[in-house]
């Protein structure tokens, strides 16, 4: 196991000085001082258009460049393939307006994901006329996956999109997305998309390894700004039309999609962000594993030891199963009520609800409105803010038992 020095982790984002144990990671990360510094730096000395004769414009352009470039490297894609946005939410909407299917054609949507990798595509399959087939785990399990012998079930020779999650905001399971790529291509020009959101701030990427058509990220999950990221294969891209002005280029991704101009300051400032995670193999990335899986096996032994608490997603801690997203509910107590209970007395910041996952948490786990606990860790949470947690939890939940 890697060694992993959390203080220095910690040293690296300003917000963790603040009294507040950060437990709502799955919602948004804090963010690195040094992307704090970028931004601010840009701001001051580069905050002009790009495209200008002028030194400061030429210095703007390579450091935006800079962040696309970044980016690209960050899921093994080239920079035509990838395109910045406001949020992850937007790209998917926009890429959905790119897409030129026929009445009658296909698409497969999973019943686990966000909202925002299902509303785009039932408005397309409505304004197309396409059939949506829907993609459910076998009910009555508080496990649910989305297994690719499943899907098999699912496709056709009219199939043309498949989407699916990574990793469910609520659940933390990690799917096998290349056993489920590889299934998806078995059908002629059928493309798969994939949301990343939750996965990527857990785990090195490799979109080209994984064999996806479609990515998306956001980095205000990943210790960076508030701007997300969507990769296209250059395939794929071939069945988008641009949404772009008739007179720019349309040849890459950002061209088809980025409408206007993105967020110069922030796109520029992920190199920070790249630079702190470093590459996957010799980067940070095993030692924030095993801080997280340290993590999780402590929430997950305590969880797991209430016989009235049912966890949502894996029980176990391994690595390769799960991320530290864990959600859970008490029999006999409400979860809004067993959270603001600990806001009113601790300083654990953690949430309750559906988390925009309303099919999977309020049809598939028929849970009311009050939804799950959710205990979203990241790398610099400590097994002391951990060990803290349960015992304020159990001062509530033993009660109930
Ligand atoms: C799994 C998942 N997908 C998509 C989104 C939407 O991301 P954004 O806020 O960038 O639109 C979220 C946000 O919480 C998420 O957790």
């Amino acid at each position: 196991m890697a060694n992993f020095d959390v203080e220095a982790a910690r040293s690296k984002f300003p917000a963790l000085k603040e009294d507040q144990v950060f437990l709502d990671n799955a919602g948004g990360s804090q963010v690195l001082g040094s992307v704090v510094e970028a931004i601010s730096d840009w701001l001051i000395k580069s905050n002009v258009q790009f495209g200008g004769g002028y030194k400061v414009s030429k210095a703007s352009s390579s450091r935006y460049n800079d962040g696309v470039t970044a980016g690209a490297k960050f899921l093994n894609a080239q920079k035509d393939e990838i395109a910045y946005g406001s949020t992850a939410t937007q790209l998917l909407r926009n890429l959905s307006f790119t897409f030129q299917f026929q009445e009658g054609d296909e698409i497969v949507l999973s019943a686990i994901d966000h909202e925002a990798n299902i509303a785009p595509w039932k408005d397309l399959a409505e304004r197309l006329k396409l059939v949506i087939k829907w993609w459910v785990p076998q009910e009555g399990s508080t496990n649910p996956k989305l297994l690719p012998e499943d899907l098999k079930n699912l496709l056709s020779a009219k199939t043309r999109l498949v989407t699916c999650t990574h990793a469910s905001n609520i659940l933390g399971t990690i799917h096998d997305v290349k056993a489920i790529a590889e299934v998806v291509h078995t059908i002629p020009n059928a493309l798969l998309l994939v949301d990343g959101v939750s996965y990527a701030p857990h785990r090195p990427i490799d979109v080209k390894e994984l064999g996806v058509d479609f990515y998306v990220l956001s980095w205000y999950k990943i210790f960076g700004p508030h701007v997300s990221m969507l990769y296209g294969s250059r395939k794929a891209q071939e069945q988008m039309r641009t949404l772009g002005h008739f007179f720019n280029p349309s040849a890459t991704l950002e061209n088809k999609i980025t409408l206007g101009s993105c967020c110069y300051e922030l796109v520029q400032s992920i190199p920070a962000v790249t630079e702190y995670l470093g590459p996957p193999q010799a980067g940070s990335w095993g030692a924030l594993h095993s801080q997280e899986t340290q993590l999780q096996a402590a929430l997950l032994e305590y969880l797991n030891s209430k016989p009235n608490i049912t966890i949502y997603g894996e029980r176990g801690a391994d690595e390769k199963l799960r991320l530290p997203t864990i959600s859970f509910t008490v029999d006999g107590l409400d979860s809004r009520e067993l959270v603001e209970t600990l806001e009113r007395t601790t300083n654990f910041g953690f949430r309750w609800g559906a988390f925009y996952s309303v099919y999977l948490v309020n049809e598939y786990f028929k849970l009311g409105p009050s939804g799950v606990v959710r205990v979203s860790m990241a790398h610099y949470n400590t097994l002391e803010e951990i060990k803290g947690l349960i015992e304020a939890l159990d001062s509530v939940i033993s009660k109930t038992t």
